[in-house]
């Protein structure tokens, strides 16, 4: 399973980035609105420079023939751009376009198996169900990527990876793990509690303690 980090803050993706464990990284223009960068591309190239993963860079328009030339541009950005567009039809035609001439897509805000099938036929790189966000209106997240998942195993020619989004907590990444989903793009401080439990700190402290009665050193 890929790790995605979920933000546009420079600092923590490079903090993030030292762990070894991050495989990309996704922004959106809340995320970027967040960071307080005020030159998207820039943002974006620093990005690219810093994981060498895909890279998700959104779209800002809704009709298609402006989202087909921000997407151009996006894509010209670094080689390991994923052009990220809206679950609509303009988004999608745009998502078959690029895809076509080799180009990573992601295709976003996703609520339900019918669009993802529809992202898969338009041969999306990534399709991003939002879990978190049906969490918040009373359906299953989590159901949704099961659906996905056991869709487009169905099929040997949907090859779009299922990129769980709106993660909340540590057990959607675990339930998505457990559902064989590709990817999860995660919010840093979700992140870092998947490195925590009370046993691990409290283990570690005993070992420490125990270690300095030795009175020994380990050669370095
Ligand atoms: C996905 O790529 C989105 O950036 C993100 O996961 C949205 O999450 P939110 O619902 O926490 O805003």
């Amino acid at each position: 399973m890929k790790f995605f980090v979920d933000t546009a803050d420079l600092s923590e993706i490079k903090e993030l980035a030292a762990t070894g464990l991050l495989d990309g990284v996704t922004t959106n223009p809340s995320l970027v609105a967040k960071s307080g960068h005020s030159n998207f591309i820039e943002l974006i190239r620093e990005i690219t420079a810093i994981v060498e993963g895909p890279v998700s860079a959104e779209v800002a328009s809704t009709d298609y023939a402006t989202m087909m030339g921000e997407a151009q541009t996006l894509a010209k950005i670094a080689d390991n751009i994923a052009v990220k567009v809206p679950l609509t039809p303009a988004g999608l035609k745009v998502c078959k376009n690029l895809s076509s001439n080799g180009t990573m897509v992601n295709v976003t805000l996703c609520f339900s198996a019918a669009q993802a099938i529809l992202a898969a036929k338009a041969g999306a790189t990534f399709v991003s169900p939002f879990v978190g966000r049906l969490d918040d209106i009373g359906q299953s997240g989590m159901d949704l990527i099961a659906d996905i998942c056991a869709i487009y195993g169905a099929y040997s020619s949907f090859d779009t990876q299922v990129l769980v989004a709106s993660v909340r907590s540590p057990m959607h990444v675990v339930d998505a793990a457990r559902m064989g989903a590709d990817v999860a793009t995660i919010p840093p401080s979700v992140i870092r509690q998947l490195f925590k439990h009370p046993l691990t700190d409290k283990g570690l402290a005993q070992f420490v303690e125990d270690w300095k009665k030795t009175g020994q050193t380990i050669p370095v």
